[in-house]
């Protein structure tokens, strides 16, 4: 695992940046895995920013992304297409139908998880796939448990998920309680992986990427198994190196 310690949120937006279209520089059709969440925001702020000046094209690129809230239509601001749209598709040349999320709003939500792990699976899986975590530890909607679920699949939130979205919605009432998400085995088949983190209440589940344990109840700790990871992360999420 390779760290690198950003001093702020802007540095570290700008280094997931550059290693995201180093990918596409490698590989102009490659996948890209994605996520949502404030993390990335400014990341995907760089990326319109050098596609406008004309340092990066996504025409080539396909996206999947990790997850998508169940029973929220997608033309709601917060579902994570419009994340999508409103923070990255709708400014750069990726073509549209070369974007994929999981269908949140599927009549048979199981059979749609099914689906779309076959379609990750069909584009090869992630040539680099973008995470943020929880406070708790998740990694796309992977939420602590005492086991966790290989392939995309419809889970619950946590409450101390549904707290932490809360601040995107107008009450926590209104935070969907459930969510589609790759799962802990879609993630690992990505090819390259770049965690990010930002902010003192990201520190802990960072400090668990030292344990040398695989630990269901931080599902971020199993990306120490995983053999080609970069941790992206300012000086407030630093992890406290314990060994
Ligand atoms: C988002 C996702 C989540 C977030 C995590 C951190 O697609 O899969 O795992 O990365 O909840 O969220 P932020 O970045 O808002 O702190």
């Amino acid at each position: 695992m390779k760290f690198i310690r950003c001093k702020n949120y802007e540095e570290m937006s700008r280094v997931a940046a550059n290693l995201l279209e180093e990918t596409i520089a490698e590989k102009p059709d490659a996948v890209l895995g994605l996520a949502t969440g404030s993390t990335p925001e400014g990341m995907y702020a760089e990326l319109c920013r050098d596609y406008k000046d004309g340092k990066v094209d996504f025409s080539h690129v396909t996206t999947v992304n990790l997850d998508e809230y169940c029973n929220l239509p997608v033309e709601h601001e917060q579902s994570y297409r419009t994340f999508m749209n409103v923070n990255l598709f709708d400014h750069v040349n990726l073509r549209k139908d070369h974007t994929f999320l999981p269908d949140g709003n599927a009549a048979d939500l199981n059979a749609e998880a099914v689906r779309y792990e076959k379609l990750v699976a069909d584009l090869g899986y992630a040539d680099l796939q973008i995470l943020g975590v929880g406070r708790n530890g998740h990694i796309g909607f992977n939420e602590p448990a005492d086991t966790l679920f290989v392939d995309t699949h419809v889970t619950a939130l946590k409450p101390s998920t549904i707290k932490d979205n809360s601040r995107f919605f107008a009450s926590e009432k209104e935070v969907p309680k459930r969510a589609m998400t790759m799962g802990i085995g879609t993630i690992m088949k990505a090819k390259k992986i770049v965690l990010m983190a930002s902010g003192s209440n990201k520190k802990e589940a960072l400090t668990a990427l030292y344990s040398g344990v695989a630990d269901s109840m931080i599902p971020v700790t199993f990306l120490q198994m995983h053999p080609d990871v970069t941790v992206v992360f300012d000086e407030a999420a630093a992890p406290e190196r314990k060994n």
